[in-house]
Protein backbone atom coordinates (compact mmCIF):
# COMPACT_ATOMS: atom_id res chain seq x y z
CA UNK A 1 0.00 0.00 0.00
CA UNK A 2 1.76 3.44 -1.17
CA UNK A 3 1.90 6.12 1.90
CA UNK A 4 -1.52 7.97 1.88
CA UNK A 5 -0.92 11.37 0.83
CA UNK A 6 -3.63 12.35 3.79
CA UNK A 7 -3.87 9.85 6.73
CA UNK A 8 -6.15 11.44 8.79
CA UNK A 9 -9.98 10.67 8.85
CA UNK A 10 -12.01 13.06 11.05
CA UNK A 11 -15.26 11.21 12.64
CA UNK A 12 -17.86 13.32 11.81
CA UNK A 13 -20.09 12.30 14.73
CA UNK A 14 -22.70 14.38 14.66
CA UNK A 15 -26.49 13.91 15.43
CA UNK A 16 -28.14 16.36 13.06
CA UNK A 17 -26.33 16.73 9.51
CA UNK A 18 -26.32 20.40 9.75
CA UNK A 19 -23.56 20.38 12.23
CA UNK A 20 -21.86 17.88 10.34
CA UNK A 21 -21.83 19.80 7.48
CA UNK A 22 -21.19 22.99 9.31
CA UNK A 23 -18.19 21.44 10.53
CA UNK A 24 -16.88 20.08 7.78
CA UNK A 25 -17.05 23.69 5.92
CA UNK A 26 -14.39 24.50 8.87
CA UNK A 27 -12.26 21.49 7.40
CA UNK A 28 -9.73 21.22 4.60
CA UNK A 29 -10.24 18.03 2.03
CA UNK A 30 -7.13 18.26 0.78
CA UNK A 31 -5.65 17.61 4.34
CA UNK A 32 -8.12 14.89 5.85
CA UNK A 33 -11.06 12.61 5.26
CA UNK A 34 -14.01 12.21 6.69
CA UNK A 35 -15.99 9.34 8.63
CA UNK A 36 -19.67 8.89 8.58
CA UNK A 37 -20.90 6.31 11.19
CA UNK A 38 -24.18 4.66 12.22
CA UNK A 39 -25.71 7.57 13.84
CA UNK A 40 -24.97 10.27 11.09
CA UNK A 41 -26.22 8.15 8.64
CA UNK A 42 -29.06 6.42 9.97
CA UNK A 43 -30.36 10.86 10.69
CA UNK A 44 -28.78 12.13 7.32
CA UNK A 45 -28.71 8.67 4.81
CA UNK A 46 -26.97 9.47 1.75
CA UNK A 47 -28.03 13.25 1.16
CA UNK A 48 -25.31 13.88 4.27
CA UNK A 49 -22.34 11.86 2.56
CA UNK A 50 -23.24 13.52 -0.87
CA UNK A 51 -23.42 16.87 0.98
CA UNK A 52 -19.57 15.67 1.47
CA UNK A 53 -18.13 14.64 -1.19
CA UNK A 54 -19.91 17.85 -2.95
CA UNK A 55 -17.83 19.88 -0.63
CA UNK A 56 -14.94 17.64 -1.90
CA UNK A 57 -14.36 15.06 0.78
CA UNK A 58 -13.48 11.25 0.45
CA UNK A 59 -15.95 9.56 2.67
CA UNK A 60 -15.14 6.72 4.81
CA UNK A 61 -18.90 5.52 5.34
CA UNK A 62 -18.29 3.07 8.69
CA UNK A 63 -21.43 1.36 8.87
CA UNK A 64 -19.90 -1.91 9.89
CA UNK A 65 -22.27 -4.50 7.56
CA UNK A 66 -22.61 -7.96 9.34
CA UNK A 67 -25.09 -9.99 7.29
CA UNK A 68 -25.98 -13.13 5.17
CA UNK A 69 -22.80 -12.66 2.36
CA UNK A 70 -25.81 -11.12 -0.40
CA UNK A 71 -27.68 -8.75 1.60
CA UNK A 72 -24.01 -7.51 2.75
CA UNK A 73 -23.39 -7.10 -1.25
CA UNK A 74 -25.82 -5.27 -1.86
CA UNK A 75 -25.22 -3.07 0.96
CA UNK A 76 -21.60 -2.23 -0.85
CA UNK A 77 -22.58 -1.55 -3.93
CA UNK A 78 -24.70 0.90 -2.67
CA UNK A 79 -22.28 2.25 -0.59
CA UNK A 80 -20.12 2.08 -4.14
CA UNK A 81 -22.85 3.79 -5.77
CA UNK A 82 -22.78 6.78 -3.58
CA UNK A 83 -19.28 7.22 -4.38
CA UNK A 84 -17.75 6.74 -0.81
CA UNK A 85 -13.90 6.00 -0.43
CA UNK A 86 -14.24 3.44 1.86
CA UNK A 87 -16.69 1.16 3.50
CA UNK A 88 -16.33 -1.31 6.19
CA UNK A 89 -17.34 -4.69 7.54
CA UNK A 90 -17.12 -7.32 10.46
CA UNK A 91 -15.08 -9.99 9.92
CA UNK A 92 -16.78 -12.06 11.77
CA UNK A 93 -19.37 -12.50 8.63
CA UNK A 94 -17.15 -15.46 7.64
CA UNK A 95 -15.27 -15.92 4.51
CA UNK A 96 -18.28 -15.87 2.77
CA UNK A 97 -18.97 -12.63 3.39
CA UNK A 98 -16.36 -10.88 3.09
CA UNK A 99 -15.70 -12.21 -0.38
CA UNK A 100 -19.27 -11.45 -1.44
CA UNK A 101 -18.41 -8.09 -0.12
CA UNK A 102 -15.08 -7.92 -2.14
CA UNK A 103 -16.46 -9.05 -5.24
CA UNK A 104 -19.38 -7.01 -5.05
CA UNK A 105 -17.19 -3.81 -4.90
CA UNK A 106 -14.80 -5.28 -7.21
CA UNK A 107 -17.41 -4.83 -10.29
CA UNK A 108 -17.94 -1.16 -8.78
CA UNK A 109 -16.95 1.82 -11.26
CA UNK A 110 -15.05 3.21 -9.04
CA UNK A 111 -14.09 0.72 -5.96
CA UNK A 112 -14.25 1.82 -2.80
CA UNK A 113 -11.70 0.03 -0.39
CA UNK A 114 -13.19 -2.65 1.82
CA UNK A 115 -11.87 -2.38 5.29
CA UNK A 116 -12.61 -5.14 8.06
CA UNK A 117 -13.28 -4.95 11.64
CA UNK A 118 -11.73 -8.31 13.67
CA UNK A 119 -12.40 -7.42 17.28
CA UNK A 120 -13.96 -4.15 18.25
CA UNK A 121 -11.71 -2.87 21.31
CA UNK A 122 -14.61 -2.67 23.61
CA UNK A 123 -14.67 -6.57 24.06
CA UNK A 124 -12.05 -7.70 26.16
CA UNK A 125 -11.23 -11.56 27.28
CA UNK A 126 -14.20 -12.07 29.12
CA UNK A 127 -16.61 -10.86 26.26
CA UNK A 128 -15.18 -12.95 24.14
CA UNK A 129 -15.30 -16.45 26.11
CA UNK A 130 -18.94 -15.06 26.61
CA UNK A 131 -19.59 -15.70 23.07
CA UNK A 132 -18.18 -18.75 22.52
CA UNK A 133 -14.74 -16.99 21.27
CA UNK A 134 -11.75 -19.19 22.49
CA UNK A 135 -8.26 -17.15 22.75
CA UNK A 136 -6.59 -13.90 23.48
CA UNK A 137 -8.49 -10.80 22.14
CA UNK A 138 -5.03 -10.94 20.53
CA UNK A 139 -4.87 -14.09 19.07
CA UNK A 140 -9.03 -13.55 17.98
CA UNK A 141 -7.54 -10.16 16.07
CA UNK A 142 -4.59 -11.94 13.84
CA UNK A 143 -7.00 -14.95 13.11
CA UNK A 144 -9.74 -12.90 11.65
CA UNK A 145 -7.53 -10.36 10.27
CA UNK A 146 -6.06 -13.40 8.30
CA UNK A 147 -9.18 -14.65 7.32
CA UNK A 148 -10.48 -10.74 6.18
CA UNK A 149 -7.35 -10.23 4.14
CA UNK A 150 -7.72 -13.51 2.89
CA UNK A 151 -11.53 -13.35 1.80
CA UNK A 152 -10.47 -10.14 -0.39
CA UNK A 153 -10.15 -7.44 2.22
CA UNK A 154 -7.79 -4.46 1.77
CA UNK A 155 -7.82 -3.55 5.21
CA UNK A 156 -8.39 -3.39 8.64
CA UNK A 157 -9.85 -1.32 11.61
CA UNK A 158 -7.91 -1.60 14.46
CA UNK A 159 -6.65 -0.52 17.36
CA UNK A 160 -2.57 1.35 17.63
CA UNK A 161 -1.96 -1.17 19.79
CA UNK A 162 -2.11 -3.76 17.33
CA UNK A 163 -0.61 -2.62 14.48
CA UNK A 164 2.66 -4.07 14.97
CA UNK A 165 1.77 -7.27 15.42
CA UNK A 166 -0.40 -6.98 11.95
CA UNK A 167 2.68 -5.66 10.28
CA UNK A 168 4.52 -8.59 11.52
CA UNK A 169 1.79 -11.11 10.65
CA UNK A 170 0.76 -9.37 7.35
CA UNK A 171 3.27 -6.93 6.01
CA UNK A 172 2.96 -3.67 4.94
CA UNK A 173 0.67 -4.11 2.18
CA UNK A 174 -3.17 -4.17 3.97
CA UNK A 175 -4.10 -0.87 4.63
CA UNK A 176 -4.52 -0.53 8.35
CA UNK A 177 -6.98 2.44 9.79
CA UNK A 178 -6.70 2.80 13.86
CA UNK A 179 -9.56 5.09 15.51
CA UNK A 180 -8.69 5.65 19.19
CA UNK A 181 -5.90 8.38 18.77
CA UNK A 182 -5.54 11.21 21.20
CA UNK A 183 -2.66 14.28 20.62
CA UNK A 184 -0.07 14.34 22.90
CA UNK A 185 -1.86 17.26 24.81
CA UNK A 186 -4.72 16.03 25.14
CA UNK A 187 -7.53 14.41 26.91
CA UNK A 188 -8.98 10.65 26.18
CA UNK A 189 -12.49 11.38 26.42
CA UNK A 190 -13.63 7.96 27.00
CA UNK A 191 -11.32 6.16 25.07
CA UNK A 192 -9.30 4.35 27.42
CA UNK A 193 -6.08 2.72 25.46
CA UNK A 194 -5.21 5.36 23.66
CA UNK A 195 -2.20 6.31 21.30
CA UNK A 196 -0.55 9.40 20.17
CA UNK A 197 -0.87 10.32 16.10
CA UNK A 198 2.86 10.00 16.05
CA UNK A 199 2.95 6.68 17.71
CA UNK A 200 0.52 5.56 15.44
CA UNK A 201 2.14 6.14 12.29
CA UNK A 202 5.31 4.81 13.68
CA UNK A 203 4.19 1.78 14.28
CA UNK A 204 2.69 1.52 10.58
CA UNK A 205 -0.66 2.62 10.93
CA UNK A 206 -2.20 4.17 7.80
CA UNK A 207 -4.69 6.08 8.81
CA UNK A 208 -5.92 7.77 12.07
CA UNK A 209 -9.54 8.24 12.79
CA UNK A 210 -9.87 11.29 14.71
CA UNK A 211 -13.29 12.76 16.20
CA UNK A 212 -13.54 15.32 20.01
CA UNK A 213 -9.95 15.93 19.53
CA UNK A 214 -11.05 18.15 16.17
CA UNK A 215 -14.69 18.19 15.98
CA UNK A 216 -14.88 19.47 19.82
CA UNK A 217 -12.19 22.21 19.09
CA UNK A 218 -12.50 25.65 19.46
CA UNK A 219 -11.16 26.26 16.63
CA UNK A 220 -10.91 22.97 13.96
CA UNK A 221 -9.15 24.09 11.49
CA UNK A 222 -6.20 24.84 13.88
CA UNK A 223 -7.23 21.16 16.11
CA UNK A 224 -6.12 19.60 12.16
CA UNK A 225 -3.18 21.68 11.65
CA UNK A 226 -1.54 20.80 14.97
CA UNK A 227 -2.38 17.31 14.36
CA UNK A 228 -1.06 17.25 10.69
CA UNK A 229 1.76 18.40 11.93
CA UNK A 230 2.40 16.06 14.76
CA UNK A 231 1.89 13.36 11.96
CA UNK A 232 3.92 14.94 9.63
CA UNK A 233 6.74 15.35 12.22
CA UNK A 234 7.56 11.84 11.76
O1 LIG B 1 -13.96 11.16 19.25
P1 LIG B 1 -13.05 9.98 19.02
O2 LIG B 1 -11.70 10.36 18.45
O3 LIG B 1 -12.95 9.09 20.23
O4 LIG B 1 -13.81 9.16 17.86
C1 LIG B 1 -13.36 7.93 17.43
C2 LIG B 1 -14.23 7.39 16.34
O5 LIG B 1 -13.75 6.10 15.99
C3 LIG B 1 -15.68 7.22 16.71
O6 LIG B 1 -16.44 7.45 15.52
C4 LIG B 1 -15.79 5.78 17.13
O7 LIG B 1 -17.07 5.23 16.89
C5 LIG B 1 -14.76 5.14 16.21
N1 LIG B 1 -14.19 3.89 16.70
C6 LIG B 1 -13.50 3.77 17.91
N2 LIG B 1 -12.95 2.59 18.30
C7 LIG B 1 -13.10 1.52 17.54
C8 LIG B 1 -13.79 1.60 16.34
C9 LIG B 1 -14.31 2.82 15.95
O8 LIG B 1 -13.34 4.77 18.61
N3 LIG B 1 -12.55 0.41 17.92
Amino acid sequence: MPEPRIPVIIALDFPVSAQALDLARQLDPAVCRVKVGKELFTRGGPAVVEELTGLGFEVFLDLKYHDIPATVAGACRAAADLGVWMVNVHALGGRRMVEAAAEALAGARRPPLLTAVTVLTSMEGEDLREIGLAGTPRENVLRLGHLALESGADGLVCSAREVTDLRCAFGVEPCLVTPGIRPADATGDDQRRVVTPAEARRAGADHLVVGRPVTGAADPAAALRALEAEVGGL
